[in-house]
């Protein structure tokens, strides 16, 4: 059986141990270096992918060079769905933020499983619904919020996958430049940057190269509001 972390995703999340040792032992091995492109937005591939450990971040790019990104993900999370549902291009480019390790599933091998396994299919469409409603709350985020309340969004957001409880907070270790913080946020490097010094001269945060600590986390989470 692959790691336990596999168990966390939601092509497992309905499997007993039986069928997700057999589901596991199906599925491709990738490793990938710190920058790597896995596929680009527009590619047609149809496989499906869970991260075992490292980061992938997936990203759009917009005009005059402009980058976007959708998500960061960590282990035990799954992407590339969307081409195996809705056949056609990616809609995201997938890079390692990190080294990773993923495990890789080939898209007639996933179709036997949807056929003969419902469980499987609604571990998977439990994933679409959240992404959908997911999508939903960012695009009114962007209307509503302004940036330094997005910003404390995501910083919530990343400290519930990748942060650790320490004395002084939840230290995030993110990972991402001040450059791909903004672009997860949706505003620019400067705007982002002004919003985090002050949540860092208020106290609320410490700032550190690609990790930053949540001191008072009421005050970031009411900021979110
Ligand atoms: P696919 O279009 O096949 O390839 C890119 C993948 O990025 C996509 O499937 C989804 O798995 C993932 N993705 C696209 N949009 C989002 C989003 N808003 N949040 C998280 N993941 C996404």
């Amino acid at each position: 059986m692959d790691p336990e972390v596999l168990k966390q995703a939601p092509l497992f999340a309905e499997l007993d141990d039986e069928a997700a040792g057999t589901l596991a032992a199906a599925m491709g091995t990738i490793k990938l270096n710190k920058g790597d492109v896995l596929f680009h937005e527009g590619d047609t591939e149809d496989r499906l992918y869970v991260v075992v450990s490292g980061k992938i971040k997936l990203g759009r790019s917009g005009s005059a060079g402009r980058e976007n990104l959708l998500a960061v993900l960590g282990p035990g999370q799954m992407f590339g769905e969307l081409s195996v549902f809705d056949p056609g291009p990616r809609s995201s480019t997938a890079s390692a933020v990190t080294p990773c390790e993923l495990r890789v599933l080939e898209h007639d091998e996933l179709t036997q499983w949807l056929t003969g396994r419902p469980e499987v299919a609604r571990g998977l469409l439990g994933q679409l619904a959240s992404r959908l409603r997911r999508a939903n709350e960012n695009a009114a985020d962007l209307v509503f919020s302004d940036v330094p309340g997005r910003v404390a969004k995501a910083l919530l957001d990343l400290a519930k996958r990748f942060g650790d409880q320490r004395d002084e907070g939840i230290h995030v270790h993110h990972d991402l430049t001040q450059e791909e913080l903004a672009q997860l946020v949706g505003a620019s490097r400067e705007t982002v940057n002004k919003a985090l010094a002050d949540f860092a001269a208020r106290g609320w945060i410490r700032l550190e190269p690609r990790s930053v600590t949540l001191i008072d986390v009421e005050r970031v989470e009411r900021r979110a509001r």
